[in-house]
């Protein structure tokens, strides 16, 4: 337990994003004193304005055959990404255990009534005597994670490193066939712990090395996003069949009106709210509501859901960027 805690202290003082709602700008004179601010708020004007931009960049002028092949070659851009990119795009994501200290199982000692017999050695009287016994057990019950669009590890890697429950195995999936390839070639991807594979999560039945209703935690981290809004609703069905009774979604993803939404130039947008990047990757922006049915229609009960408001600042360009992002977590 020490040594679990050390290391995440470590994370955290280690980690340039300070915890969430931490440093709140309260006079905006100050706003360049520090590279970023927690928990932003936004005024009228300023909500209005973004609207205005996402009016203006929403008109899909592509065609129906061009917002066809973003969707059957989705797998491919992402492949043509990490085969640029390989492992270098995406930071290790250690503020994940600021924000889902689900994720790092931490021991806790417990007294246990427990009954003085083994299946194989029970007597009348054995079974009235008790004992106390004390027991490290793990404060949730997290001992399989699926991580769902893991891309090359950035998430992956940090909870097998922090995560000390003997019992912990986590399963990781993505449709590209090539960021699969790098985590796996990683020397942290440690079989016995972990096992990648490859799955789009799109498809109407998913082959998995798990059994539904076999996981405590799902993590869908900018992943939702990525796919096209018509087939949302169907992985959340699937993500609910494959928890556990009592199993826990981790959600966090862009959030409407995020800078990046907002950088969108006119004819890169092939559904309301949902955009083609320049290099063919797709991103989506929810709204909380959205969000909160997406669960709540698949029967989740929500144990979380906020927007996440930052001012990312560029002091020598005196630039201000607001970053939005939804975070939320769900109970089977
Ligand atoms: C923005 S990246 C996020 C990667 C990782 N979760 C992280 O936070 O570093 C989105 C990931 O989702 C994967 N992805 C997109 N559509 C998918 C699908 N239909 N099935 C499985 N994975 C998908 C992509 O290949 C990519 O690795």
């Amino acid at each position: 337990m020490e040594g679990n805690t050390s290391k995440l202290q470590q994370i955290e003082s280690n980690d340039k994003r300070p915890q969430f709602g931490n440093r709140i700008l309260s006079n905006s004179d100050n706003v360049f004193q520090h590279n970023a601010w927690d928990n932003v708020t936004w005024n009228e004007e300023q909500q209005n304005l973004a609207q205005q931009k996402v009016n203006e960049n929403s008109t899909i002028i592509l065609s129906e055959q061009k917002i066809e092949e973003y969707e059957c070659e989705a797998d491919k851009y992402w492949d043509k990404f990490y085969g640029i990119h390989e492992n270098k795009f995406f930071k290790d994501r250690h503020w994940l255990f600021t924000e889902f200290p689900e994720l790092a199982a931490v021991t806790v000692k417990q007294n246990i009534t427990q009954p003085l017999r083994t299946i194989s050695e029970s007597t009348d009287q054995d079974d009235k005597r008790t004992h106390i016994k004390i027991l490290d057990l793990p404060s949730n019950n997290g001992n399989q994670i699926l991580e769902i669009g893991c891309g090359v590890g950035n998430t992956v890697f940090p909870i097998l490193l922090y995560n000390t429950d003997p019992n912990l195995f986590v399963y990781c999936c993505d449709f590209s066939a090539k960021a699969i390839d790098i985590l796996k070639q990683n020397s942290a991807y440690d079989t016995s712990r972990c096992k990648a594979f490859i799955l789009d999560i799109t498809q109407e039945r998913w082959e998995t090395p798990f059994e539904p209703g076999s996981l405590d935690i799902i993590v869908l981290i900018f992943v939702l996003s990525a796919i096209h809004p018509d087939k949302m609703q169907h992985v959340i069905q699937q993500v609910h069949k494959y928890l556990k009774q009592g199993g826990l979604v981790l959600f966090r993803d862009y959030g409407r009106y995020d800078l990046a939404q907002l950088r969108f130039k006119k004819g890169s947008c092939l559904a309301e709210n949902f955009y083609a990047r320049g290099d063919g990757t797709r991103v989506y922006f929810f709204t909380q509501e959205e969000v909160r049915t997406l669960f709540k229609t698949c029967g989740f009960t929500e144990e979380q859901n906020l927007v996440d408001r930052r001012l990312q600042v560029n002091r020598g360009k005196q630039l201000k960027m607001y970053r939005v992002w939804i975070q939320g977590k769900y109970r089977k």
